[in-house]
């Protein structure tokens, strides 16, 4: 038996009945409020439990298949970091082109396979409804990291958790996100998630050409949430809480020539944060290219960094959460 302080103490405890337990993450829509609220109180009681004892045995003898069929820094290593401070197992397949996809195995082939190892499946594939199709073959849980301009939810719920713990609070928030709204699957995400709080209102500041869709923004507005649509951050930055920029997905473009003339539409820099409140919060999900300057970067509000760091906390409890141990 390990010494006390390494013990999980309440909530954690093996509950096969648990809401979660044996469930797909796909969507942000699966998330209600209250389903919000439990896992931001598991996440943050996994982050007081990293602080304290760093690792800790809560799904000791459990296997994590991370599945990346494109690039990933931060949700590759952070879904790799919370099942091993868990006290579990990892199997890395982040080069597809060393697997049997690359002798053509199809994708509910390479789940299935996958299953009979791991206990849970993380996947990012750069097609829409990838993860969902995962989920019909996998005979275990399956984690949607991202399918292509599809939905990212476990960013999104990780962006949420990042200004819960910043600002203490998720209601009567004046949010503005910036850059490409079209192709940034985080801040589709992100929108619906914000959208069942009250009090928020949505700018989106963004080049004509990539603006927030459509579909995104009529879900949004039928949950009477106010949104705003610009092409200038002057006219929404003094009165933003929460400013979220995102990179353009250079990626999603078909041509090089239309990447170009928008590249650079929106350069934050120690300067243009002058018009900002001093108790706001700049986000981005990262990786950034030029958006952000690196003379911001020290500033108190530049709360990007710390946004990875919450990562580690929520992907740790949407592991516990499926696995039946939270
Ligand atoms: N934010 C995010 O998804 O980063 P990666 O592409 O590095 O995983």
């Amino acid at each position: 038996m390990p010494p006390k302080h390494q013990r999980p103490y309440l909530p954690f405890g093996d509950l096969k009945t648990a809401p979660w337990y044996g469930k797909n993450i796909l969507s942000v829509g699966q998330f209600g409020r209250s389903d919000l609220e439990y896992c931001f109180s598991v996440a943050h009681e996994m982050r007081i439990m990293v602080e304290r004892v760093g690792t800790f045995d809560l799904l000791k003898g459990k296997i994590l298949a991370n599945l990346f069929y494109e690039p990933s820094t931060r949700t590759q290593a952070s879904f790799m970091a919370a099942m091993q401070r868990l006290g579990g197992a990892v199997i890395p397949i982040s080069e597809v082109h060393y697997s049997s996809v690359a002798k053509g195995e199809s994708l509910p082939d390479t789940v299935r396979t996958l299953g009979c190892y791991a206990d849970v499946i993380v996947i990012r594939h750069p097609e829409v409804g990838s993860a969902a199709l995962a989920a019909q073959h996998a005979q275990k849980p399956v984690i949607n990291a991202g399918d292509g301009v599809g939905e990212h939810p476990t960013q999104a719920l990780l962006d949420t958790f990042t200004i819960r713990e910043e600002l203490r609070r998720l209601d009567n928030l004046n949010v503005t996100m910036l850059g490409d709204l079209k192709f940034g699957r985080t801040v589709h995400s992100l929108a619906r998630l914000l959208a069942r709080f009250s009090g928020i209102r949505l700018n989106y500041v963004s080049p004509e050409e990539l603006g927030m869709p459509r579909d995104v923004m009529d879900e949004v507005s039928a949950g009477k949430i106010p949104q705003r649509v610009e092409t200038r951050l002057d006219d929404v930055l003094p009165e933003t809480d929460v400013l979220y920029v995102t990179r353009v997905q250079k990626e999603r473009f078909e041509k090089a020539a239309d990447y170009e003339k928008v590249k650079d539409a929106y350069v934050i820099t120690a300067e243009t944060m002058k018009a900002a409140r001093k108790d706001m919060i700049v986000m981005h999900p990262l990786p950034r290219v030029n958006e952000i300057s690196m003379d911001f970067d020290s500033d108190p509000r530049a709360a990007y960094f710390r946004q990875m760091e919450y990562g580690l906390y929520v992907r740790m409890a949407l592991l516990a959460m499926v696995l039946g141990k939270a």
